[in-house]
């Protein structure tokens, strides 16, 4: 038996370290015995709906009807959280909290569950109580998915498009099986992305074959598709070779392949797709952090515009990160910059979140079309 291992005194049952932790410091402060397996991991599981969650289905059914996408935001810590759920609040609309395997380790899974449990309550404070969805972002193992699902997630993406097309098939099969026991919902990926986000990292774009579409979302039962359609992660999606530049040398990304998009809508008429990558790069944020102190160079996103034509479509979830971050950085490095006296990281944090709210209500009002729909 491996190291981690051990057996239940009073039955055979192989637990690992982590469900012994569990079952000893159970809600009923004794060992409990149990008949199977699956009657172990139902005791010790939180399911989302304990939390006040809601999985995404009726929201991507409703985003497909409506021509609109949900926002799918990324967070791993308060300030975030806060400027997310008061966007979506204020702007009335339903929301994907986002959390990738590296956000997980850097805030505790623990401490973002209660904080997912904590944003249903704050959003009935603020006065709307909008659908949230609380999402595992490239989950890449089906143990990952699982133990997020034991913690409370409504929703998991098993990203293995990384894998050749069987075995991203088996590996995406196996985690819709467990998921939907629990009613959770599950996101797969056909294609693969650019870019460098977390752990997930890719040097060159594969579009995703419209002629594997109907194929993978039968045999693999997923519940929404993520394709690669020219979005990249990260805040250098293109290199300045792949642009042209605009009179004043702005650089002009490549235009997203629109032409896959309608071949998959046409394949899989309905299907709720998802795209990742979709952030913007707003010039105007990219200039205050290089006028504070800042490197970044030749940063460059999607044009809005581009993803106000996507989200009119059957994509109904938008994933955004890298934008949140420069919004924080660009509030972050100004506020310093202009009080370098200031020590009080909230005196910091404090404009880095209004900085974020505006950002995410602009997205939602102009981009995705996703307010008043919660
Ligand atoms: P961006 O890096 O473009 O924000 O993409 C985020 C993302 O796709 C998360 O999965």
């Amino acid at each position: 038996m491996p190291h981690c291992l051990q057996r239940c005194r009073k039955c055979s049952l192989v637990l690992s370290n982590e469900q012994r932790f569990k079952n000893f410091f159970s809600r009923f402060d004794v060992r409990i015995h149990v008949a199977s397996l699956k009657q172990f991991e139902e005791r010790i599981m939180t399911t989302y709906k304990e939390l006040g969650l809601v999985n995404s289905k009726e929201l991507f059914q409703k985003a497909v009807k409506g021509g609109y996408a949900i926002p799918a935001f990324n967070f791993n810590n308060l300030e975030q959280l806060q400027a997310i759920i008061g966007a979506c609040v204020e702007t009335k609309s339903p929301v994907i909290l986002q959390v990738s395997s590296g956000a997980r380790k850097y805030a505790n899974s623990t401490l973002l569950k209660h904080l997912a449990k904590g944003a249903v309550d704050y959003a009935k404070e603020l006065g709307c109580a909008i659908p949230i969805v609380l999402h595992l972002d490239h989950g890449d193992t089906f143990e990952l998915c699982k133990s997020c699902i034991e913690s409370g997630f409504s929703s998991v993406m098993i990203d293995g498009s990384h894998h050749p097309y069987d075995k991203n098939v088996e590996l995406t099969k196996q985690v819709v099986e467990y998921a939907h026991k629990y009613d959770v919902t599950v996101e797969g990926e056909l294609g693969v992305l650019a870019g460098i986000e977390d752990e997930v990292s890719s040097a060159v774009t594969h579009y995703t074959k419209p002629e594997e579409v109907e194929d993978f979302v039968k045999k693999t039962g997923v519940d929404s598709l993520a394709i690669s359609i020219g979005t990249s992660h990260g805040a250098n999606k293109f290199k300045p070779e792949q642009c042209t530049r605009s009179a004043d040398g702005v650089l002009l990304p490549p235009p997203l392949r629109f032409d896959i998009l309608e071949e998959v809508e046409k394949r899989i008429p309905g299907f709720p797709i998802v795209l990742h990558g979709a952030s913007s790069v707003p010039a105007e944020l990219v200039k205050i952090i290089n006028a504070n102190g800042g490197k970044l160079k030749d940063a460059v996103g999607i044009p809005e515009d581009q993803l106000r034509k996507a989200a009119k479509s059957a994509v109904c979830k938008v994933n955004i990160d890298s934008d949140g971050r420069l919004a924080m950085t660009a509030a972050i490095r100004k506020t310093l910059v202009d009080n370098p006296a200031e020590f009080d990281p909230r005196k910091y944090l404090g404009p880095a979140r209004d900085q974020l709210k505006a950002l995410y209500m602009h997205k939602v009002v102009n981009v995705l079309g996703s307010n008043n729909r919660a």
